[in-house]
């Protein structure tokens, strides 16, 4: 088979420009033509800065791919191209090997990624809510404590139908224990021990406790590189996002013919920058895939906000945990979904001595 590479080009369905020496752009794609508004022809030979402005997020990524001689992904970038409003996209800049000085800018609009999400935009909200999750967590206990107490009291001068009521009561008081017991969890702000970890064993740590718990019933693969390099992670709270992760999938599957692929992978050169910090390498990628009903419509923008959830035990704790965490590691978590296929996506860094 012949691979016509002009015809991938002019059919890829987002922009994407070949920029060379002195970032001047040696082709485009139509989509970028579009996007741009100006032809293949007038684009030609102009140089990236000019097009869309200096100091522009989409200039300064260029830069930095240029300084770090790799390929950068920036997230959430602003790109500007009056008189259009401007566009948030998601960036990513590599070198071509086949040319010296030759830069692919691929450049995904909002449109093309609304399906995919990242963690980092509610770091900060999950941070301040967490603090009011740690004081009400510790204020609930002393009073429920004095129910949990006068209950007990009351139950032993009840009965018949008096007793099935402080039961109730009691009952009531454990679950709001342990709801508590979440809330702790989620408000938990020590700090991370992070060390060489083998992720292959958190995973089946995780995968385990999931088939003995949750999961029963559920189909496990693990689909592991097995020349995967060490991460540098704490492996305790790993876990904890690999079982709400491993949890959510199990709940989203339908029974009995639920299936959950863990894959792990080494994505090399991929360097994740978060506006205004510098770029990071995070080679190390898992992926938690199930084939279940997918995130509910218009619900995907906010499933790492605190309190988001479609369930009616669900608390919402779950996603703002693990994007919590993640972050504390210096890494991303992403989601992408449609019905049948939901896929979410850690992206660590590797352990340096
Ligand atoms: N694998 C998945 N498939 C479908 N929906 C999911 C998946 N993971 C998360 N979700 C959605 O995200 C919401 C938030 O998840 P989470 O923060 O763990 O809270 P909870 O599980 O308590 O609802 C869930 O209620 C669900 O709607
Ligand atoms: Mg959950």
């Amino acid at each position: 088979m012949v691979v016509d590479f002009e015809s991938i080009w002019a059919n890829l369905p987002f922009p994407a420009l070949v920029l060379g020496e002195d970032d001047r752009v040696v082709s485009t794609n139509p989509a970028a033509e579009s996007l741009i508004g100006s032809s293949s022809r007038q684009l030609q030979g102009r140089r990236a800065d000019r097009i869309f402005g200096e100091g522009s997020p989409v200039a300064d990524t260029i830069l930095q791919a240029r300084q770090k001689c790799g390929s950068l992904m920036q997230y959430n970038a602003e790109v500007s191209l009056p008189p259009a409003p401007p566009l948030v996209c998601n960036l990513h800049v590599g070198p071509i090997r086949a040319a010296e000085t030759g830069l692919l800018l691929l450049i995904q609009p909002a449109g093309v990624v609304q399906k995919m999400r990242q963690s980092l935009t509610h770091v900060g909200a999950a941070r301040s809510v967490r603090a009011m999750a740690a004081m009400l967590a510790h204020e609930l206990r002393n009073p429920l404590a004095g129910i949990s107490g006068a209950a007990q009291l009351l139950a032993l001068n009840v009965s018949g139908q008096d007793r099935e009521l402080t039961e109730l009561i009691e009952e009531e008081i454990r679950r709001i224990g342990t709801l508590i017991d979440r809330v702790e969890h989620f408000a938990d702000d020590r700090p991370l021990v992070r060390g060489a970890i083998n992720i292959h064993d958190v995973l089946e740590r995780a995968v385990r406790s999931a088939q003995v718990g949750f999961g029963q019933g559920i189909a496990f693969h693990g689909e592991y590189d097995p020349s995967l390099p060490v991460a540098a992670g704490d492996a305790d709270q790993l876990m904890q996002v690999f079982q709400n992760l491993l949890k959510n999938a199990a709940e989203a599957v339908t029974p009995g013919r639920g299936c959950i692929r863990i894959r792990t992978s080494y994505n090399s050169g991929v360097k994740v920058c978060v506006a205004g910090q510098d770029a990071e390498r995070l080679p190390l990628q898992i992926e938690i895939i199930d084939n279940g009903r997918g995130i509910p419509e218009g619900m995907i923008g906010d499933i790492f906000a605190p309190f988001v959830t479609s369930k009616s035990n669900g608390t919402g704790l779950g996603l703002p945990l693990v994007s919590k965490i993640i972050a504390g590691h210096g890494g991303l978590v992403e989601c992408d979904s449609e019905d049948g296929r939901t896929v979410f996506t850690v992206r660590l860094p590797v352990w340096q001595n």
